[in-house]
């Protein structure tokens, strides 16, 4: 267990991460915890420029590997310069994504495995991985309705064919089977504040079994 608490969301393209990052990081300020929001890719100046490569259209010629070594090389930024500080100050760090984007997105969006994600970002993390991660779960095709339906136009990731994501989105099934313990799957199709009740059940938990 890390000292602080690593809290990720994670989840297909446009599932609701946002607006419940926003209701735990309150909640958790309220129960009197320092909380730091950060994102992946990006949440660091290199990171931020790391993220445009990524995300922008024009780059369609960028090849699986180093899609994968970039993510990677903003994730090492941010562990090293924000995450571990941040924890070691007993802070509650919250991720808008982490690790298993990579192994869902690369490892299996991509087809690059597991064994290859965790071989390169195992340097990357460095020994930090989450306490605590919220699958949002929504599956690829009602994520993609959900991201047309707000107009906001896609990046190069979003608009991958229909097949990525939902390899993408059976990625993280396989993940959430994997590490039930870690990871917990919550069921996005209702409001917000029910989703968010469910969050926070699992929260008071986890916070319960840290004071020990
Ligand atoms: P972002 O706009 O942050 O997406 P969202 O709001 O859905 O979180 O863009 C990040 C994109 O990068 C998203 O499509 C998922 C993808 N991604 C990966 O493919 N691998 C990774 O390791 C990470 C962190 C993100």
């Amino acid at each position: 267990m890390n000292k602080g608490i690593f809290i990720t969301f994670e989840g297909n393209d446009g599932s609701g991460k946002t607006t419940q990052i926003l209701l735990l990081s309150e909640y958790l300020r309220q129960k009197g915890l320092e909380v730091v929001t950060l994102r992946e890719p990006g949440g660091t100046a290199i990171g931020e420029k790391i993220r445009e490569i990524l995300l922008d259209n024009r780059n369609q010629g960028m090849y699986p590997v180093t899609e994968m070594l970039l993510y990677a090389a903003s994730r090492a930024q941010l562990v090293s310069s924000v995450i571990k500080p941040e924890l070691e100050k007993n802070r509650a760090v919250i991720c808008d994504r982490f690790l298993d984007s990579s192994l869902a997105y690369q490892g299996e969006g991509r087809g690059l495995g597991a064994e290859n994600v965790w071989a390169v970002n195992r340097l990357a993390v460095d020994g930090c991985l989450p306490d605590i991660t919220f699958f949002m779960d929504l599956d690829a095709d009602a994520s993609m309705a959900r991201l047309v339906a707000k107009g906001e136009g896609t990046d190069r990731i979003e608009s991958e064919e229909m097949d990525f994501h939902r390899r993408v989105y059976s990625g993280y099934i396989k993940l959430a089977r994997q590490y039930p313990d870690r990871i917990k799957r919550i069921d996005v199709n209702r409001n917000p504040q029910e989703v968010f009740a469910e969050i926070r059940g699992y929260m008071d938990k986890l916070l319960e079994k840290a004071k020990g």
